[in-house]
């Protein structure tokens, strides 16, 4: 851990999908960084209390709590929830994301329809609480410069298409305007938003591609640093970007990808 220990003390962040994979990753640093912890899940309370248990054994605050954020007012429950346990909310880290896969010619509306719901129309619902929780409470300079943050988990795909994705593609596309907008609008009342786009992070959204030996060889094509990532690499970008000192990043979007989206297949072409 190269973070100090009261990087973010006094602070509380909900992580939204913090009972797996990134999200699980970002929820321990943030702790690890002296916040507390709200470790949302939608269908697994297992692994999201061990994680919560796992923080208090060591010292810190963390408590799970179940929304579906796709759902007002799970999302409303879920906020007044945390903020009765905390006193009030400083970071969002709206993690959760799903994929529901098929080629574009027999896509099921259904198929639209939930990911979009997930991974689009639930920032929209978790970020608009989490700003009026932070208008409501206004800054508290001993705390933080910002009155708080929003960090969005986006993805490559908010810039490169994904045949065969394209709901999932979609809805980061949308992530990257949703965010740099209510970016625009927030700024005045010193809220930061930004955005964290990862690459290929081993989890388990995408674990057919790096389980096996041959698919990781195919996956490191796309990967000019030469490694897949892992879910710390995203959980330190969040930390920084939920300190004070990212405080003059704002709007913005982080790739965290080892070069993906340099179009490596031009590094000997085009
Ligand atoms: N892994 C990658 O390579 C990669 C790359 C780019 C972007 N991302 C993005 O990173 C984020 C996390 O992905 P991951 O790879 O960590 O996936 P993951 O391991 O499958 O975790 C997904 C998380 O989202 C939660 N979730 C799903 N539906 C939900 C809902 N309706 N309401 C609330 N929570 C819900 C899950 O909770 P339950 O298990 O309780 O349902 C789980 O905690 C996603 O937004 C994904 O698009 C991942």
């Amino acid at each position: 851990m190269t973070y100090p220990s009261d990087l973010l003390k006094g602070q509380s962040a909900l992580v939204t999908g913090g009972s797996s994979g990134i999200g699980e990753a970002i929820a321990r640093y943030l702790a690890k960084a002296g916040a507390a912890v709200a470790i949302n899940y939608n269908s697994s309370p297992e692994p999201a209390q061990k994680l919560a248990d796992t923080i208090q054994t060591e010292g810190g605050r963390a408590i799970a709590v179940k929304a579906n954020v796709s759902q007002e007012d799970d999302v409303k429950a879920m906020f007044s929830q945390v903020c009765q346990e905390f006193g009030t909310i400083d970071i969002l880290i709206n993690n959760s994301g799903i994929q529901k896969d098929a080629p574009f010619l027999d896509m099921t509306l259904e198929q639209w329809n939930q990911v979009i719901a997930v991974n689009l129309t639930g920032q929209f619902l978790c970020a608009r609480e989490a700003a009026q929780e932070f208008l409501r409470r206004g800054i508290r300079p001993e705390i933080s410069s910002a009155a708080g943050k929003i960090i969005s988990i986006s993805s490559v795909h908010e810039v490169i298409p994904w045949a065969g994705h394209v709901n999932y593609a979609a809805s980061k596309g949308g992530v990257s305007l949703l965010m740099k907008s209510i970016a625009q609008e927030l700024a005045p009342y010193n809220i930061r938003v930004n955005s964290i786009a990862p690459g290929a992070i081993k989890t388990a959204i995408n674990r057919p591609a790096w389980e096996t030996p041959e698919a990781e060889a195919e996956l490191l094509k796309l990967i000019p640093y030469g490694r897949v990532g892992e879910v710390d690499d995203i959980a330190k970008a969040a930390v920084w970007l939920a300190s004070d000192e990212s405080d003059y990043v704002h709007g913005t979007t982080l790739f965290v990808d080892g070069g993906m989206t340099l179009y490596p297949e031009f590094a000997e072409g085009g």
